[in-house]
């Protein structure tokens, strides 16, 4: 056998086409792998721009229902709800996190009504809730952590109530899910999933977020329970601790800066892993789009893309709708 000219093995073969490229595609993404985070205010008929995040929205109930439909209708089959409490319902112990009335619960009962077939997450956080904007109580400037663990338990139990199919406790209290199951499992709610934020690192990508709830830190910062960004072995740790603790899904947060980490859990568990492409990465993207920096498109879907090839499973990005509207539109 005569072989051609070198060299007779050519890559580009494989990338002449968008067909053959699409065939040969190791990763794909769908609009069922995300979880768009919807962000649910007070009132009635009114929506507001979050300043730090361009095109993204806090809504009141009735226009929130109004935007899932808008979600499911590009293809979006998952969500992550979190609620703007007002000021005078904070105090340290997130009493307000209880209320079988408050907005989180009023928000998932409204939803899972409407549509029933949507999977419907919660926050499990004390911040939004607590005057101090910290995750768990504060006592003489620490944050407690088997009282707030107490907290967290009863919330996520709350929104079971409420018919929440999955709780997400975004807070890095430890023990908090092995809590949270054998509560849910006790009180009759064995179905309602756990999907941990298991590597959740002390990051200022939160920023616009806590923009948006209005639940930056009264003081201090959360580096004495969130992650240090130096680490991955101490991530690999948390996932597994989450997942025999009974986390059906581990999470890490935030997205780009954390492609190895993402890949570390995704090697060391065996429950599905997702990732949590942050308000700051959201930010960063849009804020360079509008200047004419960087097509905005392009480099949403790069990202996407990148999270499942390293390793994620599933994401959570405010990129939901817009990416999903691309994919849509590409079949
Ligand atoms: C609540 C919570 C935060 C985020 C998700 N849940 C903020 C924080 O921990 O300070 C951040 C999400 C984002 O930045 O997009 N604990």
């Amino acid at each position: 056998m005569t072989h051609g000219q070198f060299p007779y093995i050519r890559g580009r073969r494989l990338r002449a086409s968008g067909a053959i490229r699409d065939m040969v595609a190791e990763h794909n993404l769908k609009p069922a792998d995300f979880i768009a985070p919807v962000f649910v205010m007070e009132g009635e008929n009114e929506k507001v721009e979050i300043p730090s995040m361009p095109d993204y929205y806090r809504y009141t109930l009735d226009l929130l229902l109004e935007e899932v439909q808008e979600l499911k209708n590009v293809g979006i089959r998952s969500l992550v709800i979190f609620a703007k409490v007002p000021k005078n319902k904070k105090d340290n112990k997130g009493t307000e996190a209880l209320n079988s009335e408050g907005l989180m619960q009023r928000a998932v009962r409204a939803i899972k009504e409407q549509f029933p077939e949507m999977l419907v997450m919660t926050d499990i956080a004390m911040d939004p809730y607590s005057s101090y904007g910290h995750d768990g109580i504060v006592e003489d400037g620490k944050i407690l952590n088997d009282e707030s663990v107490e907290v967290l338990t009863k919330m996520a139990v709350s929104h079971a109530e409420a018919g929440a199919d999955m709780v997400a406790p975004s807070d890095m209290m430890d023990g908090r899910i092995g809590s949270m199951r054998q509560a849910l499992d006790e009180q009759g709610f064995n179905h309602t999933g756990i999907m941990a934020y298991s590597a959740k690192y002390a990051s200022a990508y939160y920023g616009p977020f806590r923009d948006a709830l209005d639940s930056a830190p009264g003081f201090g910062d959360k580096k004495t329970y969130q992650m240090d960004p130096a680490n991955v072995q101490e991530a690999i740790k948390e996932a597994q601790l989450d997942e025999q603790e009974g986390a059906d899904i581990v999470m890490v947060k935030p997205g780009l800066p954390y492609m190895d980490v993402i890949r570390a859990v995704k090697e060391n568990v065996s429950v599905p892993v997702s990732v949590y492409n942050v308000s700051g990465e959201y930010a960063m993207l849009k804020a360079a789009a509008e200047k004419g920096w960087l097509d905005e498109e392009q480099v949403m879907v790069e990202t996407l893309v990148g999270f499942k090839r390293a390793g994620a499973d599933l994401i959570a990005t405010y990129f939901a709708k817009a990416a999903s509207k691309i994919l849509k539109n590409k079949l």
